[in-house]
């Protein structure tokens, strides 16, 4: 992976290599964590954070679903996001801020183990490959289901959940295809091991309901609306699996691999195996308001202030 110069870590920003924790820390044993992915992205204001405070929020509920309380202020990791991006000089990069159960308790009681805050920023291009996003991708049905609400909180961003998202994307690299598409325990569809998914078939834009198993994203609250902006018709409701089959398009979205279409589904070529033309001006549409270029998706671009260094400093080398 590509590497940035500093890293926030409990308030301070400390140099990428010093930005450790101890081999006994909770949430490495246990999954005890919650994170965010957020980009972001060079726009004519300058750097703009892609909907950052919707990332945050969705932080701090994952965080409270798993009694987590995390000890900085929404507006304080605003902030420290603003200073970290300015601090690397990156005018675009992938935010990823996580909270986790530190060091200092073993055991599956977490309640009294301290809760350590990290964000780092780095560059990284498309997760599923320029090309994915331009020609679409090859995806198969996981035989792992995924997390259902009576184990696990499919809503919340958690660490010890993506096991579930590590075991279909293994399955489906090691088959030959870029991403899995898990199914629940009735046979419906949810979501890409990191993405939505979402059917156009008939004119109609069709995506899995909040309902179902899903991690609510953040760019499918902002392609439905896009997709409603240009008239389109976009309904949630279950999905059999066979629909994704019967597609006349079909598309994945998600914040590290953004807008990205489906060419082909367990070897059935959807469309003709070429992204069809709803999916291509939702993704032209989707990119003009992750750049700043389309006014009318202006307020979800969070624009990167000048340092101010009141929440972090720089730490003394050890
Ligand atoms: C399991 C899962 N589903 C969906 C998404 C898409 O969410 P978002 O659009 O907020 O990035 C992600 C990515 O974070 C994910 O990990």
């Amino acid at each position: 992976m590509e590497q940035a110069d500093l890293i926030w870590h409990n308030g301070e920003l400390v140099a990428w290599e010093d930005a450790k924790v101890h081999v006994l820390t909770h949430g490495l044993h246990y999954g005890t964590g919650v994170f965010e992915g957020e980009r972001a992205y060079e726009t004519p204001g300058g750097t703009g954070i892609f909907r950052h405070r919707d990332h945050l929020e969705r932080l701090f509920k994952s965080a409270e679903l798993y009694y987590m309380p995390i000890p900085y202020t929404l507006e304080e990791l605003r902030t420290a996001t603003h200073e970290l991006i300015a601090a690397n000089g990156l005018s675009e990069c992938y935010i990823r801020p996580i909270a986790f159960r530190g060091y200092g308790q073993m055991g599956l009681y977490p309640l009294d183990c301290e809760v350590d805050v990290v964000i780092a920023v780095w560059p990284w291009g498309a997760y599923l490959g320029e090309e994915g996003k331009r020609r679409g991708v090859r995806a198969k049905v996981s035989s792992w289901r995924r997390i259902p609400h009576d184990a696990l909180i499919p809503h919340a961003k958690a660490c010890g959940q993506y096991l579930n998202s590590v075991l279909a994307k293994v399955e489906a690299s090691k088959a030959g295809y870029e991403e899995a598409i898990l199914l629940d325990s009735h046979g419906f569809v949810c979501e890409g091991s990191g993405e939505n998914v979402y059917v156009v078939r008939e004119g109609q834009v069709v995506t899995p309901p909040q309902t179902a198993a899903i991690l609510d994203g953040i760019n499918r609250k902002s392609i439905i609306q896009i997709a409603r902006d240009l008239g389109l018709e976009v309904v949630e409701r279950d999905l059999a699996r066979a629909e994704l089959y019967l597609a006349d398009e079909l598309f994945l979205s998600g914040t590290a691999a953004e807008l990205v279409p489906v060419r082909e589904i367990d070897d059935h070529a959807i469309g003709g195996g070429e992204p069809g033309p709803v999916t291509r001006e939702l993704q032209r549409v989707f990119d003009d308001a992750l750049h700043g270029r389309d006014p009318r998706y202006a307020d979800w671009l969070d624009l990167v202030e000048a340092p101010s260094a009141q929440t972090a400093r720089l730490a003394e080398p050890a």
